[in-house]
């Protein structure tokens, strides 16, 4: 991936022999020539360009193929780097699959995917280092343990159990001498985001600044790795920033952490950023109000009854302070699960209007959870 490149490409001066596992079967060596020549955009491509330009720089760079999540498929690949390059130094993981969505949104198969490459793995590899062990493991983990971040519960987990992992293993010797979780914060490359982003370009657009500002670079990241490898405990955070600086960004900066505290004031909202759709002001009482909630909690100036929630910024901890709001002024009982389902004024003013036209759980009027219980207990006096 692009940081296991990047490291790389650092460790050039020191002529490095490296195995890069990559779950891509390449094309066989004497085929590169054609194949950069008639597919010179595919996926094939890009990765023996990066393969050459390493090579080009003076690192070994040898391919394997393997789904971390294999175990067999693992053990084979180290078996054979071992015979082809001799006995490993270290073991870095790096393979991961961004999170991204709201818990709200996520299926089973889309969270197993996050946490197969960190848990199952991290599994395979230990299965396999058991064999042949090594002086070093480090697991590449993330800083969203500690500070949380948006629609990242999937990916939180996945990295707490390399931390935990690496807590429980260091210093056993069974698989390495020493077993290492960094907990990195973002690093200034910017591809993870991007993608992991896709659907909310506002808070993609805040994180892509963030990271050209306080993310690690690619000579910080080897220097914080090595000083970690050379001593240390095993679990530590690589920040680019202050602990303080990168739990603002990952829960809202400012005006979202204000607004968890009772809203932005109006002086200090930022301009309704450009969005997909155009501004249309709020059409009656209902909506009107729900705006205003809105450009309270979200520091904005003015909210127009299209714009989706997410996409000015909005979290699920500026959620959950615009459902308690909406709640507590209409007098029904709405769930954050509400809004993400209805993520504009337009849509949200439609179950304030009305509230049975959603579903029952988790947010019901208490008029119909009333309603409920008085059926459940005739129905209890008829038994
Ligand atoms: N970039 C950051 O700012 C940042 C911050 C904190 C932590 N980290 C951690 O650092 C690691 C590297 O990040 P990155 O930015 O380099 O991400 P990346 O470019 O997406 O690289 C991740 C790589 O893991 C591979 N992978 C995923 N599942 C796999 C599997 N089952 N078997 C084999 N390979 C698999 C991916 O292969 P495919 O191309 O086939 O999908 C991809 O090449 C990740 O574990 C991430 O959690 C990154």
């Amino acid at each position: 991936g692009e940081l296991a490149l990047a490291l790389a490409a650092q460790l050039a001066p020191l002529r490095p022999r490296l195995a890069l596992l990559h779950r891509r079967t390449l094309p066989p060596t004497d085929r590169w020539d054609t194949v950069l020549a008639e597919h010179p955009r595919g996926e094939d491509a890009r990765v023996i360009g990066e393969l050459r330009a390493l090579r080009a720089a003076g690192v070994e760079a040898h391919p394997f193929t393997a789904d971390v999540t294999d175990p067999d498929a693992v053990s084979a690949a180290l078996e054979e780097a071992h015979e082809r390059l001799g006995p490993l130094d270290g073991v870095l993981h790096l393979a991961g699959v961004a999170g991204g969505g709201l818990l709200q949104h996520r299926t089973r198969e889309r969270a197993d995917a996050v946490l197969a490459p960190k848990i199952a793995g991290t599994l395979a590899l230990a299965e396999a280092l058991r064999r042949r062990p090594v002086p070093l493991l480090a697991l590449f983990s993330s800083a969203v343990t500690a500070v949380g971040g948006f629609g990242e519960t999937d990916y939180a987990a996945a990295n707490a159990f390399l931390d935990a992992f690496a807590l429980a293993h260091d210093g056993t010797g069974a698989i390495a001498d020493r077993v290492v979780s960094v907990a990195w914060g973002p690093w200034r490359r910017d591809r993870w985001q991007t993608e992991a982003l896709a659907d909310a370009p506002e808070l993609r657009a805040r994180m892509l600044r963030y990271r050209a500002r306080s993310g690690i670079s690619d000579a910080a990241g080897l220097d914080a790795l090595t000083r970690v490898v050379a001593a240390g405990p095993p679990h530590v955070y690589a920040l680019g920033d202050t602990l303080d600086g990168l739990t603002a960004q990952a829960t809202g900066t400012g005006p979202e952490v204000e607004a968890a505290a009772g809203g932005v004031p109006a002086e200090r909202r930022r301009p309704r950023p450009p969005l997909r759709t155009p501004y249309l002001a709020p059409r009656d009482d209902t909506e009107r109000h729900i705006a205003e909630v809105w450009q309270d909690q979200l520091g904005v100036d003015r909210v127009g009854v299209h714009d989706p929630f997410f996409e000015l910024g909005g979290t699920s901890l500026v959620g959950l302070s615009v459902v308690a709001h909406l709640s507590s002024h209409f007098g029904i009982e709405f769930a954050p699960a509400n809004l993400f389902e209805r993520p504009t004024v337009a849509r949200f003013a439609e179950l304030v209007r009305d509230p049975d036209d959603h579903t029952p759980e988790p947010g019901t009027t208490r008029a119909a959870r009333r309603g409920e219980r008085r059926r459940a207990v005739a129905a209890r006096r008829r038994r």
